[in-house]
């Protein structure tokens, strides 16, 4: 048949992107040498390296190529521009901020999940990954104490997507369209992400109260009470609390049976953000440590954190799936038969993406290839280290603990006068922030500091099940020497 009656034009019908099978593979194992490789030797490499505006924009900008180059170049210029000038969040000696080691079972999972690109968001389009969210999320309900039934999850893209999510769902559900008079309360150490997800959601200033913490940084319960009477008085509508299971400087844990006692009391929604310490509720100490969030109205967890998964994978979690389609479900025409059955679930009416990838995939994978098992090991190593480490603080002569390990996080700071001289706190301050740029600098580690009650910390969260005592020892020492060089006299 000629290309006139079949109407074949291969002009038009060439599909640029087309590579032929062996093209395809090679690129693919390259890359997973690549990964594999990073897995392997990362602790070899420098946990942060610092790289300029001006060194970067050298290395990376050009104007947008019209004409082809070849993978493996690009590929070359990816790896040592950009990979090699990175921090590398799963290094041992990465102690800053909430690292992230993942695992790779989850890495390849992910690139499934990027291969054949599902659309997670409707169940017509892809049962399969709807029955493994509902499936996963079930397995957080009760692992968290939620009721499974009634209650519901999703994944989104982390933490601050998580509690944008719930404090919209909280909302709708107390106040439904007019919150002018609206109120919202959390305290000073709450994660910056709720102070965002407020001014997303348009509510102003006199609408937040931020609450001053305790002196183990805690949301004290009679303050909280007091300011919610008080504007309850005032004619406003106290209307969310949110409650820390593990603050991000200190990990911190509220009090929160007595905050869902003041919330059920006043008709309050009780979210619960447990982005960092959530996963610990695997193990017995880190249950007792969170007790209380299984009476909450929704939980933020965070499984590209402590569940060693790799970005971006957060999750929701609420008593009532009624409260989040209530919120979010829209029915706009082009999607009208998309709607299926009623236990046929769309994620997308869930929360707030449309178009969503399969994160549920990268997380149950993991889950059964590892089996739970392996990340309460991973946790309860991790605790087990913070408090042999702490231990080691206390027990030194330079060094005092300033907040002692909580959920694998503790705050210490070079400070002999806690045992002898007499160094101001300024004088300390300055000390303190020194070790920390140099070791910084240096590639050494990274271990950057925080501030805890106005004095400058070193803070490390040690969550990496790769992070050993050889490695906060010679962290340690490589401090002393600075301390050596830089402050003896
Ligand atoms: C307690 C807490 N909540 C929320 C977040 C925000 O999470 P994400 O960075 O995944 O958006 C973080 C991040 O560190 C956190 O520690």
């Amino acid at each position: 048949m000629s290309s006139k009656t079949t109407g074949a034009d291969p002009e038009i019908d060439a599909n640029p992107f087309e590579l032929s099978p062996a093209e395809m593979k090679a690129m693919g194992y390259r890359i997973i040498d690549m990964i594999v490789e990073h897995s392997v030797n990362v602790a070899d490499k420098r946990p942060v390296t610092q790289v300029t505006r001006e060194e970067m924009d050298w290395l990376l900008q050009e104007p947008m190529p019209e004409t082809s180059t070849p993978f493996m170049e690009v590929l070359d210029h990816v790896n040592k521009n950009i990979f090699d000038s990175s921090a590398h969040l799963d290094h041992p000696r990465f102690y800053s901020f909430v690292p992230s080691p993942n695992n790779i079972v989850s890495t390849l999972a992910d690139s499934l999940a990027t291969g054949f690109n599902l659309f997670s968001g409707a169940w017509v389009s892809s049962p399969g990954a709807a029955e493994l969210e509902m499936l996963t999320t079930n397995w957080l309900l009760r692992l968290f104490g939620f009721p499974v039934l009634e209650g519901g999850g999703l994944f989104v893209s982390g933490g601050s997507m998580a509690n944008l999510t719930a404090m919209v769902t909280a909302r709708q559900n107390i106040l439904g369209d007019d919150f002018s008079k609206g109120v919202v309360y959390w305290s000073d150490q709450t994660h910056s992400s709720v102070e965002r997800a407020a001014r997303v959601m348009g509510l102003r200033k006199d609408q937040i109260r931020i609450i001053e913490s305790d002196e183990q940084f805690r949301l004290p319960i009679d303050r909280l009470k007091n300011t919610v009477e008080q504007d309850a008085k005032n004619g406003l509508h106290p209307f969310l609390v949110v409650g820390n299971a593990g603050t991000t400087n200190t990990a911190a844990v509220d009090p929160l049976y007595r905050i869902n006692t003041l919330c059920r009391h006043h008709k309050i929604w009780m979210h619960v953000d447990a982005a960092y310490g959530g996963a610990a509720i695997l193990c017995p100490q880190g249950k007792a440590d969170l007790a209380g969030i299984e009476l909450a109205d929704s939980a933020t967890i965070d499984p590209h954190k402590w569940f060693f998964q790799p970005y971006e994978i957060g999750c929701l979690l609420v008593r009532d799936s009624n409260r989040l389609t209530g919120t979010f479900r829209t029915q706009p025409a082009y999607l009208r038969d998309l709607t299926g059955a009623a236990e046929e679930i769309n994620f997308y009416d869930f929360g707030i993406q449309l178009t969503r990838r399969f994160r549920a995939l990268k997380f149950y994978m993991s889950v059964k290839t590892y089996g739970l098992g392996a990340f309460r090991k991973s946790i309860e190593n991790s605790l087990a280290l913070a408090e042999k480490f702490g231990q080691w603080i206390n027990d030194s002569d330079n060094w005092e603990i300033v907040t002692p390990p909580s959920l694998a996080v503790l705050t210490f700071r070079f400070n002999p006068s806690a045992k002898s001289s007499s160094a101001t706190d300024r004088n300390l301050d300055a000390i303190n922030q020194k070790l920390s740029d140099r070791i910084i600098a240096e590639g050494k580690a990274m271990l950057a500091t925080t501030l805890v009650n106005g004095r400058t910390v070193l803070r490390m969260c040690l969550i990496n099940p790769r992070t050993t005592m050889d490695d906060l020892l010679s962290t340690m020492a490589t401090l002393e020497s600075y301390v050596d060089e830089e402050f003896s006299n």
